[in-house]
């Protein structure tokens, strides 16, 4: 970060403190936070459960108000329309209406952002390969695996193509090979000058992906820093040779031992991580064409996400920037309900349930990315209406 660059978060004092029914503070879930999120970084909150995350994130959103501090997001408070615009959020829990299958709930998302149908059917397909779904893309939601839920929330998160995405949890529930696909994700997006911030507590995925941390307890900041330089152990030296034999090693100790006075505190191999011989052996079994109905291991994603290789996805969401600020998602996702995201999700609802005229005849060359049947106007006019119940429910409660 150039040092006159402004943080994309900055937080002073930031407290949030829940009530009980009398009123009485109950819980202090995050006590005088001051987080720093710097331009086009990995930014990790980390810390044990009930530790502040969730609600710290919730606020960054303006999804929830702070007790005490202050927020700048972009520079300007978080419940100002336009920073939410530039922002793609995961939530913690999942939001997906069940009745929807995957393409439909995308194709939602991308109606709500007032995308052109074309470039809304491009960023789908490439989404739903991205997460590895394509081939279950006409399946209800309500009937996907929690990590299968997942990928399409991470999908729906980019839709927008966000310049700040906050992740909460993203790989919870996901396989070892969805944890290394987001990981892929996550450093390419950043490699696009995105900035990013996730919770998680799963250490070895953050220390993957992660510029700087803070880890959090009871609400209180416990350490901030460079995770190389919190991490790296100044009184040790490591050395990764070729094999060698007894006797070199044996050469080598006495040698140190003579001409500096050091041990060699530890000998042996290095061992593979389990990460990457779990993927080596869904690797094998994907290669003799054992069934599966859950997601699949996109191959396409790391040469999609490069520099190189055209069409990429993610390269493709950043060129291609809407004209007009689209509503973000944690708009659309407000807990106090705003008029105008409500009224716009009735429409598009609306518009899917609209008996459309018969489809020109098409030439070969012309058929359209998405198969008719799986077009969200022809999706069974019974799950629309329980939809429309559901969410009719809820506003009513
Ligand atoms: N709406 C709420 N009402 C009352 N207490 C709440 C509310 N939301 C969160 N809390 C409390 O605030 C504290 C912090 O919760 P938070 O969800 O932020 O933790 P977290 O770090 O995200 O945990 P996890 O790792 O389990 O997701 C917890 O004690 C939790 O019970
Ligand atoms: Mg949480």
């Amino acid at each position: 970060m150039k040092p006159t660059e402004m943080p994309v978060v900055q937080t002073a004092g930031l407290t949030k403190v829940f009530k009980d029914f009398w009123r009485r503070d109950r819980v202090i879930a995050v006590d005088s936070l001051n987080l720093e999120v710097r331009r086009g970084e990995v930014f990790g909150l980390l810390g044990p459960n009930g530790s502040g995350k969730s609600t710290t994130i919730k606020m960054l959103l303006g999804l929830l108000y702070p007790t005490r501090g202050r927020i700048s997001v972009f520079g300007k408070p978080p419940t100002d329309v336009a920073v939410k615009a530039r922002i793609g959020f995961l939530p913690e829990e999942s939001f997906l209406y069940r009745f929807l299958n995957a393409r439909e709930t995308l194709d939602l998302y991308g109606r709500l952002f007032e995308q052109h149908t074309r470039q809304r059917r491009e960023r789908i397909e490439k989404l739903l390969d991205m997460v590895g779904l394509t081939a279950e893309a006409t399946r209800r939601i309500g009937e996907y695996s929690k990590g299968m839920a997942r990928r399409i929330g991470l999908a729906q998160a980019l839709i927008n193509d966000p310049e700040f995405l906050i992740l909460d949890e993203p790989t919870a529930g996901l396989d070892p090979i969805g944890i290394r696909q987001i990981k892929d994700v996550i450093r390419e997006l950043s490699r696009k000058g995105k900035t990013i911030l996730l919770s998680s507590h799963l250490l070895a995925d953050v220390e993957d992906v992660c510029d700087r941390i803070t880890i959090l307890y009871g609400g209180r900041e416990r350490s901030t820093g460079d995770i190389t330089d919190l991490l790296s152990r100044e009184d040790r030296t490591q050395f990764i040779t070729d094999k060698l034999t007894p006797e070199t090693v044996d050469t080598v100790r006495t040698l140190l031992h003579e001409s500096a006075g050091k041990n060699i505190l530890s000998v042996g191999a290095p061992s593979d991580r389990l990460e990457t011989y779990f993927m080596q052996t869904i690797e094998k079994a994907e290669k003799t064409n054992a069934r599966s109905s859950g997601a699949r291991r996109s191959g396409a994603l790391p040469d999609f996400l490069g520099a190189t290789a055209p069409p990429n996805v993610i390269e493709h969401l950043v060129s291609e920037a809407d004209r007009k600020p689209p509503p973000s998602t944690a708009e659309l996702l407000e807990i106090r309900p705003r008029q105008e995201a409500r009224s716009k999700s009735e429409a598009v609802i609306e518009h899917l349930t609209q008996p459309k005229p018969a489809p020109p005849e098409r030439t070969e060359a012309q058929t359209p990315v998405v198969p008719e049947k799986q077009d969200a106007s022809e999706a069974d006019r019974s799950i629309i209406d329980a939809l429309m119940q559901k969410k009719k429910d809820a506003d009513d409660g």
